[in-house]
């Protein structure tokens, strides 16, 4: 394994940030991750783990140790009359697992098909998109201790998931390396078409028979309808949560803002979708310098090619700003800022 110098992160991040690392490398497997916390003399730095970049925001060089997650590996490790139990290395792409599953008719991830990154960011993040996140298809992971150098196997209940929540980016923030995830697949596949535009997309394919091939392609054509593609324009997908507005505030919201659109949350409150919010406050399709908002899709934050890592971090202050003015809502950033 070699320690590089000084390097620049540019090809590690998909919103194309130039900032560097004072010390860079990667890993293929625990034992080498191991043997590299304990032998090298970088090892007492500071450190950052890295999946595939696509959900942090680097503002500054980092002046310390980057260690980039490349634990590869497919396998089914378990099997019993509904379920089909499929363990990843934790550097293994994302929408390459989901592809496996749908070729092989384990149900479950369908939904999150051309989700950017890598499978350990996947609990990390609690990843979701069109009604599933991995909380629903979550068995266990397997995860390195940074400090004490030791192996933990987490459960469910341990990982305290939440709407883009872990206890990985709370209590445990910075402790663990996880290095494997096992998903709980079906055999028999729930069809989740409900969300958004699934529906309309399915019947546009003019899908007679659905499947989980169906609905991944489904989410593959929305999703690509919409988003940005990082090889070509850098970003993060959405910079901000959507928040979770008191019922009352959003009555009083609803006369002002007749046409704000709600979603069903819990007893209290409802879901505001974030790209509303800064649409209505004119950032869509807002660029300065090579900082933008992009015109298809408000919430998501765009690097044009030479933006820094300031500069996107600054217009997300400013439309933070706006909407607490206009709203009164408070946006919580969802990319992780570095
Ligand atoms: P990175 O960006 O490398 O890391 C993210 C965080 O996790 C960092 O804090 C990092 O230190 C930590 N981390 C990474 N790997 C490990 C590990 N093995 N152990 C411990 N910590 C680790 N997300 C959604 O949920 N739904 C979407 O629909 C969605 N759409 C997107 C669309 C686009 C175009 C883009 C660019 C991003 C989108 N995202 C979406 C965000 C992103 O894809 C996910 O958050 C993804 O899980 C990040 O994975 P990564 O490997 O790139 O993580
Ligand atoms: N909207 C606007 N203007 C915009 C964008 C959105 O008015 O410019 C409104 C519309 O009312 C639309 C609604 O927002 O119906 C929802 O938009 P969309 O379906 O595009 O989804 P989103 O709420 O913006 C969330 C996730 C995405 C995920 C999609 C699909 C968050 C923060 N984002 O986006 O996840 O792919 O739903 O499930 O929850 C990500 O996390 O990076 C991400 C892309």
């Amino acid at each position: 394994m070699q320690i590089r110098e000084n390097i620049s992160l540019r090809p590690y991040n998909t919103f194309g940030i130039d900032t560097a690392a004072r010390y860079f490398t990667t890993f293929q497997s625990t034992s080498e991750l191991k043997e590299l916390l304990r032998t090298s003399s970088q090892s007492t730095s500071a450190k950052m783990i890295l999946g595939g970049g696509s959900n942090i925001l680097l503002t500054k060089d980092f002046d310390g140790f980057v260690l980039k997650n490349e634990i590869g590996g497919i396998e089914v490790v378990h099997q019993d009359e509904n379920h089909i139990y499929v363990r990843a290395g934790a550097g293994v792409n994302w929408h390459l697992l989901v592809q496996h599953c749908v070729e092989n008719d384990y149900a479950g991830m369908e939904n999150l098909s051309l989700i950017p990154g890598n499978v350990g960011a996947s609990p990390m993040q609690n990843i979701g998109a069109y009604g599933v996140e991995i909380k629903d298809i979550f068995h266990q992971l397997e995860a390195f201790h940074l400090y004490e150098h030791t192996q933990h196997t987490f459960a469910l209940e341990d990982c305290a998931f939440g709407y883009r929540e872990s206890v990985f980016k709370r209590r445990l923030k910075g402790q663990f390396v996880i290095t494997a995830v096992t998903y709980r697949l079906n055999k028999k596949p729930v069809f989740h078409t409900d969300y958004g535009a699934i529906q309309q997309e399915l019947e546009k394919m003019g899908v007679q028979h659905l499947s989980i091939q169906a609905i991944a392609q489904a989410v593959i054509n929305i999703r690509s309808s919409k988003l940005p593609d990082p090889q070509k324009i850098g970003n993060a997908g959405s910079f901000f949560k959507n928040p979770y507005v008191d019922k009352a505030l959003f009555a009083n919201l609803q006369a002002a803002y007749p046409a704000i659109p709600a979603f069903p949350y819990d007893n209290e409150h409802v879901k505001v979708p974030a790209g509303w919010l800064i649409e209505q406050c004119g950032w869509k399709g807002f660029r300065r310098g090579d900082a933008g908002c992009y015109e298809k899709q408000a919430l998501v934050l765009v690097n044009y090619g030479q933006a820094s890592g300031k500069e996107i971090y600054a217009l997300s202050e400013e439309i933070l700003q706006s909407v607490k003015n206009k709203f009164g809502i408070e946006l919580e950033r969802e990319v992780n800022v570095v």
